[in-house]
Formats: C-alpha cells, structure tokens, sequence
C-alpha cells in the first residue's frame, strides 16, 4: 500500500532565535533533515509569510505567535517553546486549530539548585560585604558570625523539581533539611516534611523559596512569615519575583533580624539589560542580588534544546502529547503492525459516538483507541490494522467536528 504518511525529510522545522545546537542534533539524528535556523526572531508579518509550509516551528521568548500568524499557518502541527514561559504564544489560537504547544519547565532546575547552595555558602560567611570591603580597599579578617553549612537546617518551601534538587545537594553538604509543601511527598534522603510553614520558618537557620506562582504563593513571605524566622537567618528567593513583600524583607535587613537574602527574582524587573534596576535591597550589606538568572547556564540552554526538540519529535512520530502546556495529553505506547490514526476534534456532544460510527460503517477493525479531552476540544488516538491506513483516515475526516487529522504509519514500516 502507497504511504501517505509526510516523508520525514518533506516535514519542515523552522527554529528561530539562536535555539541550541543540541535541538539541531537532536532533530537530525531521529531523521527530521528539513530544519531552517534563524538566530534572531520574525516580525508578525515576516511570520505570517514564512509560516505557510512550516510543520514544527521553535521559538524562545521573543517570537510572538498570534492569532494572525496561527492562520496562517495551514500546516503547521506543533510549537515548541524553547524555554520555561508560554506568554508569548496564544495558545488558545492554536489548540483551536488543534496545535500542541510544548515548552521545557525543568531542563533548569540543576541550575537554580546549584546557585541556592553557593548563595547559602557565600551568606554563611558574609562573604558579600567582605567582597565588597576587600573591592574598596579595606581588610575585615574576622572569624566573628562566619559559619559553616555543615549541621544546619535548611528550610525548603516548595518540595517540586527544584526544592528536591537542593535537599539533595544540601544533604551532600552535611546539613539538615526540612521542607514545607502543600502535597505530600516522598522525602529525598533524610529530609523531612514540616507540618505547617510556621514551623519551618520557626525551625530553619536558612529558608529557600521553590514555589510556583499561584494565587496561595502571592506575597507568602511577609514582614510576619519574617518575623517567624530565627535570629540571623537567612532568606533566599529564586521563585518569582511576587512572593517576598521586599520591603519588609529590606527592613527586617535594616533591623539586623536576618543575617543575610539572596534574591535573585523581583516583583518589578528591568524590562531590558539597558533599564536600571530599582529596589529596596539595593546597598545593604549581606544581601546578593542577581537578574533572574538562576536558571540561565549554558547546560540549562543544552537541556532545553534536548527536551523541547524530544518533545516535537515524539509528537510527530508516536502522537504523544505528554507534558503539552495547552492540548489533551495522551502518553501513547509504540504501535508495531498497525497504522496509527490521529483525530482532532471540537469537544462536542456525540462526536466519539459519530468517529465510532463512521469507522464501523467502513468495517475498520479497531485495535487500540485512546482518548482524551478539555473543555475545548478532544484528541482521540486509533490503531487501526495495516491494511487500512488511508480508507480509515478518509472515513475519519467525514466528521464534522474534525480539526485536524493524521496518520502514522506502523512502526515497522516506519524504520
Ligand atoms: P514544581 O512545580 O516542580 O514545584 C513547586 C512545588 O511547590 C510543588 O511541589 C507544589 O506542590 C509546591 N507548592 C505549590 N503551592 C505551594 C504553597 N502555597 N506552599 C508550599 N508549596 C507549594 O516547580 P519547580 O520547577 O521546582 O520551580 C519552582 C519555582 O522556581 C517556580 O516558581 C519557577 O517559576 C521558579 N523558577 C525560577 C527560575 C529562575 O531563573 N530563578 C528558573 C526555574 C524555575
């Protein structure tokens, strides 16, 4: 039977903005040769005109993709966000056209773990303001409140990706570890979960923020949660910038209540490297202040090339939307001897019934369906037998609520 499954080297990737040479390896190396790279980003209306014969399209933060640019992208079938945040894609515009969005929310967390456990090292031992006096000249040699990390308490808020990563390194380093999260979880080593934030906050020598921005995370810290903490502890924040009320951070600083804060995330930042940063913290002694760069590494921007360039790949072969930040997901297993059938539709009532319908009227025998939906609209995976690939698509494009469809051919075919 003639494929008429799209030839891997006919399936056009456009990546823009300097993506990483590890998504190019990546994309190369599973068979996908039609990759067109731009080191910079496309207007909306430079876009609009290249999107036309685009199937996969990568971009990073400055790549808008508007509505615009989604219609006029007939055959564009994902979006690969090479970095955390999604903002700068409307997303609803294409999962109305039943477009997966994928993005890399993880490939940084080594990095923002790592760069906690040095500010914790540097701020036990006052080494900012030592740093600084020794820049302007002066000599403070001093033994007096420089301490090692090893047997002290970190308090982890926020047991995710990134607070599991640093318990681990924290435990490394001799020091106890106690997190609080609003989940159970399974500790990492010795750590141990609080009961309550109060606790921790009251039982910590260094509290690390790792919660995501909700609602329940808007302004935790404040001068009261502060108030809580111990005498000459220290507060680090590498979350988001609207978690900390700064000012009370800055006057707790003022007061000599904690001894040190490393903040690397803002509630008001620069919009640009050339736009001064403004903040309370500004001048005070033991306190680091960085741009938001906590995940920013060169192996962060490797790992991102690798997971996001994973993730489009794995879509265009297997039809596994796993992990996408706006499409049903369905994890789907390798399909050996059987085509793969993929359906996109509106949510609406009946539609499974009329796809179940339509198949049984042209007697395709089904061997596997998965399915699933949101609010919008429904993805539905079949595995159908070899012999009927292309009737069973045709049959499957008859119903009316069709976004979109797709056929893989069976694994074996395919290698
Ligand atoms: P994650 O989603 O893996 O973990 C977040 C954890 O916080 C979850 O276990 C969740 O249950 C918990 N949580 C949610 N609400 C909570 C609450 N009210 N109190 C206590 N725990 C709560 O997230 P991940 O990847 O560990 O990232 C954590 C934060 O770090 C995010 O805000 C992310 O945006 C930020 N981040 C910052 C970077 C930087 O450059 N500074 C780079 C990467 C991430």
């Amino acid at each position: 039977m003639a494929k008429t499954s799209l030839d891997k080297s006919k399936i056009k990737i456009l990546l823009l903005e300097g993506i990483h040479q590890t998504a190019v390896d990546h994309l190369l190396a599973s068979g996908y040769t039609n990759i067109e790279r731009l080191k910079t980003s496309l207007s909306e209306d430079e876009l609009v005109e290249k999107i036309k014969d685009v199937h996969f399209i990568g971009i990073r933060s400055r790549t808008q993709l508007t509505e615009r640019v989604f219609e006029a992208a007939e055959k564009l079938t994902a979006v690969g966000c090479f970095c955390i945040g999604t903002n700068q894609v409307d997303l609803n515009a294409a999962l109305a056209r039943g477009i997966p969005v994928f993005n890399a929310p993880y490939s940084n967390t080594r990095s923002v773990a790592e760069l906690v456990i040095g500010e914790i090292i540097m701020l036990m031992r006052r080494i900012p303001e030592k740093s600084r006096s020794a820049h302007q000249g002066g000599w403070s040699k001093t033994a007096a409140g420089a301490n090692e990390v090893r047997g002290k308490t970190l308090g982890i808020v926020g047991y995710g990706n990134i607070g599991k990563q640093l318990s681990v390194l924290a435990e490394s380093l001799g020091m106890r570890v106690i997190y609080y999260d609003v989940v159970t979880k399974l500790d990492m080593g010795n750590a141990h979960q609080a009961n309550s934030l109060d606790e921790l906050l009251t039982t910590a020598d260094i509290v690390s923020l790792h919660v995501p921005q909700l609602p329940s995370t808007e302004w935790m810290i404040g001068g009261e949660q502060i108030a809580l903490m111990k005498e000459d502890a220290i507060l680090i924040n590498a979350s988001r910038g609207n978690v900390v009320r700064i000012d009370d951070l800055a006057e707790a600083m003022e007061d000599g209540h904690l001894r040190g804060a490393a903040i690397d995330v803002f509630p008001k930042e620069p919009k640009g490297n050339g736009e001064e940063f403004e903040s309370p913290l500004r001048g005070l002694d033991n306190v680091i202040l960085t741009p938001h760069v906590g995940g920013s590494t060169e192996e962060a921007q490797q790992n991102i090339g690798i997971e996001v360039a994973d993730k489009l790949i794995t879509y265009s072969d297997n039809g596994t939307t796993i992990t996408s930040v706006n499409f049903p997901e369905v994890q789907l297993p390798s399909h050996p001897n059987k085509h793969r059938l993929l359906h996109i539709h509106k949510n609406v009532p009946g539609v499974m019934s009329e796809i179940n319908r339509v198949l049984g009227e042209h007697n395709i025998n089904i061997s596997g369906q998965y399915l699933q939906t949101n609010a919008d609209v429904g993805y539905v995976v079949i595995d159908v037998d070899k012999a009927y690939g292309r009737e069973a698509l045709a049959a499957l494009r008859e119903v009316d609520a069709t976004l979109r469809t797709r056929v893989l051919y069976s694994d074996d075919d395919a290698a």
